[in-house]
């Protein structure tokens, strides 16, 4: 099957109702964290993706076992330090950076070696983000200059932490959690405010683990070595995935569009927040609270006069995931939009800050770039026209999805590469986007 799309026409106006797939941190933490519950945990709506595939091969090789069930999935939980797993075990994440980087954690206390290793862009990954920490705790760990393969090895002295961590990565800060679980005494992390999913489940367990909210950080406290009990969880939709589709309608010629069950976790919107800022009306109904986790419906209607943000960085870990799409907003909208402290955006499937900057010009936007600030030239004008080719498989989904979105709201002849990336996360993709009416070959 062939792995480029082609689109020449933007999408026409639409006014529909969607569903996304789940949201992936969740998912992914589900599973880790029913693999060390005690018993049968049940998780609904879990996405259906190769992150998700990854995380279930895992854990199997770690001896715990799961059925798959029509709409949810079984996992047979081992407990704390209950993973039966052979020495010499080669674990793959694929793709998955929060899978590679949080299964380390999980591992703390494992007897046995076992060697981690993923796909090419993994692989070009830093993880001395999280060997550090897991250093101290005294985990025998061993990469060259910081990347894959990484071969570990647990061990039963662990001892607790304290750790500032002042990226405001939320893979680093359930790294530690997953360790500080394994480890005896209490662990106490200085965490730069990232997305909180591993805390708010870890509480709805109602496992020792204390949070003190401050304006920048939160001040986590986990007492290791108690049980967490088996749960049901239904996984809501991801918000990262409906940014695809916000997007789409809010740069569409008189759309409108309606996204139900997303995750609303404030830790998460950051987006919304900033397209509001730049005059979009997207509006959140139907709020609800489920497991200490907020889940609601997104309204969104297309919109003309749009206007430039000055971004505080302060938003930046909410919409981590998002800053490709933002940024064509910001090209679409009137004035210049500044963005701070975008350093960590290189840090993902690919050098995403050199990629957008590269995206913009190719579309003719002008962009400045200072260190790790830009700033984008806005054309509220902006239609194109001639060929765009986006050649280079980046195994980056996020990529290959903004380049459809750009395509069908901005025009132009496209050929985007990479089309099975979208696995990794959101295989849903292209089918949403064709039921909304767009013509993709
Ligand atoms: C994730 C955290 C973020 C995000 C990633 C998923 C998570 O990464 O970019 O897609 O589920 O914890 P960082 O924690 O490295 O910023």
């Amino acid at each position: 099957m062939k792995n480029h799309i082609f689109i020449d026409k933007v999408i026409e106006p639409f006014n529909e109702q969607i569903t996304v797939s789940s949201d992936k941190s969740l998912s992914i933490r589900c599973i880790l964290l029913s693999s060390i519950a005690m018993g049968k945990s049940k998780i609904y709506n879990l996405l259906e993706s190769e992150d998700v595939i990854s995380s279930l091969k895992i854990i199997k090789k770690m001896g715990v076992n799961y059925i798959k069930k029509k709409n949810y999935i079984e996992i047979y939980g081992l407990g704390i330090n209950g993973f039966k797993i052979k020495n010499g075990s080669k674990l793959n994440a694929g793709n998955s950076g929060t899978l590679a980087r949080c299964v380390l954690g999980l591992c703390s206390a494992i007897k046995s070696e076992i060697k981690l290793v993923g796909d090419n862009s993994l692989s070009k990954r830093d993880f001395s983000r999280v060997i550090k920490p897991l250093q101290l705790f005294g985990v025998n760990i061993q990469s060259r200059n910081g990347l894959l393969p990484i071969k570990l090895k647990g061990t039963s002295f662990l001892r607790p932490i304290k750790y500032i961590e002042n990226k405001g990565s939320a893979q680093i800060k359930t790294c530690i959690i997953l360790s500080a679980i394994n480890t005896p005494g209490i662990t106490k992390i200085k965490a730069k405010k990232s997305r909180n999913h591993t805390e708010l489940l870890l509480k709805y367990l109602k496992y020792p683990i204390v949070i003190k909210r401050k304006k920048f950080h939160d001040i986590i406290e986990i007492q290791g070595k108690k049980q967490i009990r088996s749960f049901n969880y239904k996984i809501p939709g991801d918000i990262s995935s409906a940014a695809f589709f916000i997007v789409l309608t809010l740069l569409s010629k008189k759309s409108k569009l309606k996204i139900k069950e997303i995750n609303i976790n404030p830790s998460r919107i950051g987006i919304l927040t900033i397209l509001n800022q730049m005059k979009a009306n997207i509006k959140i109904i139907n709020k609800k609270n489920y497991r200490g986790e907020y889940i609601g419906d997104i309204i969104i209607k297309s919109k003309k006069n749009l206007k430039s943000i000055n971004c505080p960085a302060k938003l930046n870990s909410a919409s981590i995931d998002e800053f490709l799409l933002i940024f064509i907003v910001a090209a679409k909208s009137k004035g210049v939009s500044s963005f701070r402290n975008l350093g960590e955006l290189n840090k993902k499937e690919s050098p995403r800050l050199e990629i957008a900057i590269k995206f913009l010009k190719m579309i003719g936007i002008k962009v400045l770039r200072k260190e790790n600030n830009i700033k984008i030239f806005g054309n509220p004008n902006l239609e194109l026209k001639g060929n765009f080719h986006i050649k280079k498989f980046l195994m980056d989904h996020r990529v290959f999805m903004l380049s459809v979105v750009a395509a069908l709201t901005f025009g132009g002849n496209w050929r985007i590469n990479d089309k099975n990336s979208i696995k990794t996360s959101f295989p849903q993709f292209l089918k949403i986007a064709k039921k909304l009416g767009a013509k993709i070959n």
